[in-house]
């Protein structure tokens, strides 16, 4: 499996997305963390700002849609530019539905798991979903310690499909990348850790390098 660096801008300067994204373009996959002030009790971005990005960035876009509803918005975050479209197993949308309304919009469907959420959720859904996404942290703020306690959800998916890309998001810094990539992640969210390093794309480097290990 080919490790991937995903940087979260949840961690850049809001006041200048368009340098901060100049800053990492070492990266694999840009992402986007899309909060609803209900799911989690944060508010961060929507879809007009996702759209606005893609016209100055041509990484693609892992957007990870924490939202209380994501199947009423996977079409605007479609139209807006997202590659990968990530929601919670723990939304109130069916999971089938909203992964085959992804589908059917020609995007790559990815599904998200909370640290306290067992991966059972997401075994029968394998065949149709391009990427599982394994929450190191909870989700909802930036800055957490990664929780190691999750990585035997991440060798169970690894297990069931050898092909499967496995993200991890939340506390990944240079050592923890390696954990997570020795359980089977292949695909590492950073927020913290690359934004405030002094040069983003060499922790980038650094990190997919730490990965490869
Ligand atoms: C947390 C978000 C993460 C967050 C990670 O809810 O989903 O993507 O930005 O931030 P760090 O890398 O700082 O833990
Ligand atoms: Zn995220």
């Amino acid at each position: 499996m080919k490790n991937m660096i995903s940087p979260s801008i949840l961690a850049s300067d809001y006041a200048n997305l368009e340098s901060e994204l100049k800053r990492i373009n070492h990266s694999d996959l840009i992402h986007i963390d899309v909060m609803d002030g209900h799911f989690v009790p944060n508010i961060t971005i929507g879809a007009p700002v996702v759209k606005a990005l893609k016209r100055v960035c041509d990484i693609p876009f892992d957007v990870h849609l924490m939202i209380s509803n994501p199947i009423d918005y996977v079409e605007d975050f479609a139209e807006a530019g997202a590659d990968i479209i990530c929601f919670h197993t723990e939304s109130s949308s069916d999971t089938a539905q909203t992964i085959d309304k992804i589908l059917s919009l020609g995007k790559k469907a990815a599904l998200a798991v909370k640290p306290n959420t067992g991966i059972d959720e997401v075994l029968p859904f394998l065949d149709k979903l391009s990427m599982v996404l394994v929450m190191t942290v909870e989700p909802g703020f930036g800055g957490q310690s990664f929780m190691h306690e999750v990585m035997p959800k991440i060798e169970k998916i690894r297990e069931k499909n050898r092909d499967i890309d496995v993200e991890v998001d939340g506390g990944i810094n240079e050592e923890t990348v390696k954990i997570a990539a020795k359980a089977g992640a292949n695909v590492f969210v950073a927020g913290s850790a690359v934004f405030k390093a002094e040069t983003p794309n060499e922790m980038i480097d650094k990190l997919r390098t730490n990965a490869d290990l």
